[in-house]
């Protein structure tokens, strides 16, 4: 993973990453924004890997526009915090776009990718831009799929300094249980985070929201969800709080709540 400046995309993302960065107000905002600069060019790497499953082959065009979707698609979290502090209702698509708009303007398919990337697919989706739009999104399910799975101590690590105690438990709650049951992602009302397991578990229901003929084939043949599982059962359970018997337990629910067979359809 290299930065190419002489690329026009790339240059405005890191410049502007990199303002941001240099004026970071906490501890807190500095750490987000390195995250997810490495998380954007981690996205760019999944969406490399989509362009070569697809069948047949992308055109030239069609494959600069994917690639440069996913290089900008977060490019407005820079605006997720204000004045030090996380600003949750902040929309980091819609703020991305308004950057874009003024910066290239007449590169509609990334601003309006990068508009939308972050909400649910819906009927609103604009049409001419949709095709993008569901690679980037793929490539975003990937990207945090791959790297929870091979840094998951870390993340754990970083989160547990500022995640309130009771959620390092063993709790799993009904809907992701049911998830998993129906095969479907999870759907909350109102996301409450209670433990730190079902934040990492319910990615496993992100199977369900792969949109691309390329996304599906990758997940297939890379397994990543399967190792996402295992990674859980191998590495995360055995840190959180609970008793060995719960953890046995907790692992063997795992194992029947995501069986191989299931990670392992289409
Ligand atoms: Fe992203």
């Amino acid at each position: 993973m290299r930065v190419n400046l002489k690329d026009a995309s790339e240059r405005l993302l890191v410049e502007t990453y990199l303002n941001h960065i240099l004026t970071a107000q906490s501890d807190e905002e500095l750490n987000f924004l390195k995250h997810k600069l490495i998380h954007t060019y981690e996205v760019v790497e999944a969406a490399k890997d989509l362009v070569k499953y697809t069948q047949p082959a992308l055109s030239q065009r069609d494959e600069m526009l994917v690639l440069q979707a996913a290089l900008l698609h977060d490019i407005g979290r820079v605006y997720q915090f204000s004045e030090g502090r996380y600003v949750p209702d902040a929309d980091h698509g819609l703020m991305g776009a308004g950057l874009l708009k003024k910066a290239m303007p007449n590169n509609k398919t990334v601003i309006e990718t990068t508009k939308w990337h972050n909400h649910s697919p819906s009927e609103k989706d604009p049409n001419e831009v949709a095709f993008y739009l569901n690679y980037v999104r793929d490539a975003d399910i990937i990207a945090n799929v791959r790297h929870n799975t091979d840094n998951l101590l870390t993340v754990f690590k970083n989160l547990k300094n500022i995640v309130k105690k009771s959620e390092l438990n063993l709790y799993l709650d009904d809907e992701l249980i049911a998830a998993a049951k129906e095969k479907r992602s999870c759907i909350y009302k109102r996301y409450k985070r209670e433990s730190f397991l079902q934040v990492i578990l319910q990615q496993i229901g992100w199977k369900y929201n792969i949109l691309t003929p390329a996304g599906k084939l990758l997940v297939k043949q890379e397994k990543i969800f399967v190792r996402l599982r295992d990674a859980v059962i191998d590495k995360l359970v055995d840190v959180l709080d609970g008793s060995i018997q719960e953890k046995q337990d907790m692992k063997k629910l795992i194992f029947e709540l995501y069986p191989d067979e299931v990670l392992n359809e289409d």
